[in-house]
């Protein structure tokens, strides 16, 4: 029998978004707008590995509305992302986190999609080429919750605002590509979890694990520990016994790279958890709940694990504001669980 040759078995990401939409997953209008960030997602990835080559690295010079000096990839990478999703033509309104008002986009005629996004996460670690990524979140418009506003002016923003924040429980898909020792698109449709590895040898993402499942426990945790003495006393004991050399076995190991995307791609695959709680300086944590806390958890959650801030899920937070932050607690679900009766 003639060998079938392994080319048939490839499957691109454009192949694989192709048979969601045949199968009714999805609609040509949401396939649209995900080739559209996996476009992006590629010429960032290209920017990103050759940043100290093309005077990339290093601050912007301004400040944004998170009050974080911009790296110059940042506001390079949030343009790409933009201009990606203005071109499908598909995309209704984008909110990012270096935007400081979520943005209406005149050129879409169909579709009309909300997109939320984190274009560069972890940036500061670019300039020591540590893994980066970017995380996107997408939502269907929602006209009917429009509070009446005030003059013309102030519309189409408030509009824009309440469309934009809808819990993640709405999210229709959501994923991350990371930058790393390999290019990894990991997306979610509500069917699973899909990842997919950037061939350089010619330029498409293709499917390398599907439905990812979390496992259940997992030995790593990953914490900002340099706020231990800002953590509250519950969060501190938590911290203290996993470091604990119990009598049934070694302690847990510390795995932390700065990148929420890299943590949490370690996380979803080799089990444990990530945190980045809330502390005295900062009482609501620093992760944004639209694009970073929400996008993750729906991840998490279609591989089976959890995303809380400490006592719910994020999933069921109804976000009141575009750059709202939230304590991130999120992996495998006995993990989370075991932190959530420590916070109680
Ligand atoms: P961003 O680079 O998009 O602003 O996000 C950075 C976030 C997240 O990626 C990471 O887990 C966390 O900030 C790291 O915070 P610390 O520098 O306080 O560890
Ligand atoms: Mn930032
Ligand atoms: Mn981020
Ligand atoms: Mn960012």
């Amino acid at each position: 029998a003639k060998s079938k040759s392994n080319a048939s078995e490839i499957q691109t990401l454009t192949g694989w978004l192709l048979k969601q939409e045949q199968a009714g997953v999805i609609d040509a209008e949401l396939t649209i707008v995900l080739s559209s960030i996996s476009m992006a997602c590629k010429q960032i990835a290209s920017l990103v590995q050759r940043a100290s080559i093309s005077n990339l690295t290093g601050v912007q010079g301004a400040i944004n509305i998170q009050g974080e000096d911009q790296k110059k990839l940042d506001v390079v990478s949030n343009e790409v992302f933009s201009n990606c999703l203005r071109s499908s033509g598909r995309t209704g309104i984008i909110a990012s986190e270096e935007e400081d008002v979520p943005v209406a986009v005149e050129e879409s005629y169909s579709g009309n999609y909300i997109v939320v996004f984190d274009p560069l996460d972890g940036s500061s670690n670019i300039d020591a080429a540590v893994s980066t990524g970017s995380i996107f979140g997408i939502y269907s418009p929602n006209d009917e919750c429009l509070a009446d506003v005030g003059d013309e002016g102030t519309v189409m923003e408030q509009r824009c605002i309440v469309n934009v924040c809808q819990p993640g429980d709405n999210l229709l898909a959501a994923g991350y590509c990371m930058y790393s020792s390999s290019i990894i698109f990991v997306v979610t449709i509500g069917t699973g979890v899909f990842a997919f590895t950037l061939d350089p040898m010619y330029g498409e993402f293709v499917l390398t694990q599907e439905n990812i499942q979390i496992p259940k426990a997992g030995k790593f945790y990953s914490f900002v520990e340099g706020n231990y003495q800002l953590w509250d006393d519950k969060l501190k004991k938590y911290i203290d016994d996993l470091n604990d050399p119990c009598p049934s076995g070694k302690p847990y190991s510390a795995r932390y790279i700065g990148s929420l995307v890299g943590d949490f791609h370690r996380t979803l695959l080799y089990g444990g958890i990530y945190g980045y709680p809330r502390d005295k300086k900062s009482k609501n944590g620093k992760l944004r709940l639209l694009y970073e806390c929400a996008p993750v958890s729906f991840i998490v959650e279609q591989a089976g694990g959890k995303g809380s801030d400490g006592h719910q899920r994020v999933l069921e937070i109804q976000p009141t504001e575009i750059h709202q932050r939230l304590p991130l607690y999120i992996g495998s679900q006995e993990e989370v669980e075991k932190v959530e009766k420590y916070l109680a």
